[in-house]
């Protein structure tokens, strides 16, 4: 089963607008002779960003998806501050990243919330990519495979079947965001199998179309080894995406 990578940078919350489309435009420049048949590159700039990133990939005809940070599960309603699925939808937002660890701990996000995110944004025709991760104690303690599999039954239970079909999951262990500390490609490898896994025994058959990324400290150095291995079917980039040079290059590694 050939998977094609999906390399997606999540720009947390960082640049404004101008900052966004300039990042855009350096990124069509360094990705110019990139194959996009080859692997897949989905960019998450902050909600107040979609509609520039939008308006230069339209005009530039650039190749790179779209994609959200969060969103409501709700499509409308009195929830101050909330955006919505069919809000980013309208915006030609492809993935949107749902149930991030900061989320789950600055913002108290149960695996509930998220399925229903998650549910809500394959219903409005976009493809959730899921994460998942354990923190430094629960591997210490040799919980992260049970800490995963739980996230993982929590946060898709609500998906149909043909959802399954497009979905994606992020293993980002906690303690490799942000601390320049990554995975091991053995770890990595051996928990993406393991969530691979679960996800076929929670929808038969499934497990082989669903994209596995990695994130936490994804950078040109280390994302040759971390992406050959094969249950690893692309990237969540923090720091190294906001970054033209770095984030090409990781995308290149994965070719
Ligand atoms: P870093 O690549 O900065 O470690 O962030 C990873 C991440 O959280 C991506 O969602």
């Amino acid at each position: 089963m050939s998977r094609t990578p999906l390399i997606s940078g999540n720009w947390k919350m960082h640049l404004n607008h101008l900052e966004a489309i300039q990042l855009c435009q350096k990124l069509s420049y360094e990705l110019a002779r990139h194959r996009y048949d080859q692997v897949e590159v989905s960019l998450h700039p902050p909600f107040i960003d979609l509609r520039s990133c939008q308006t230069v990939i339209d005009a530039d005809r650039l190749e790179f998806k779209l994609g959200a940070q969060n969103c409501h599960d709700q499509s409308k309603g009195a929830y101050t501050g909330e955006v919505s699925p069919s809000m980013l939808a309208k915006l030609d937002v492809s993935y949107v990243i749902v149930g991030h660890s900061e989320r789950r701990a600055l913002f108290n996000e149960t695996d509930e919330f998220i399925a229903a995110k998650a549910a809500a944004v394959a219903k409005a025709g976009m493809t959730p990519i899921v994460c998942v991760g354990e923190t430094l104690e629960e591997r210490e303690s040799g919980q992260a495979a049970a800490v995963v599999t739980t996230q993982l039954r929590g946060s898709l239970a609500k998906l149909t079947r043909a959802s399954f079909e497009t979905l994606v999951v992020a293993y980002e262990p906690v303690w490799a965001i942000g601390t320049g500390r990554n995975a091991s490609p053995e770890d990595a490898q051996d928990m993406c199998a393991t969530a691979r896994n679960v996800i076929d025994d929670i929808r038969r058959g499934t497990g082989e179309h669903v994209r596995i990324q990695y994130g936490g400290s994804v950078k040109p150095a280390n994302a040759h080894e971390l992406l050959r291995q094969p249950d690893i079917d692309g990237a969540l980039v923090g720091g190294a995406s906001l970054d033209a040079v770095q984030f090409a290059r990781i995308v290149h590694a994965a070719t």
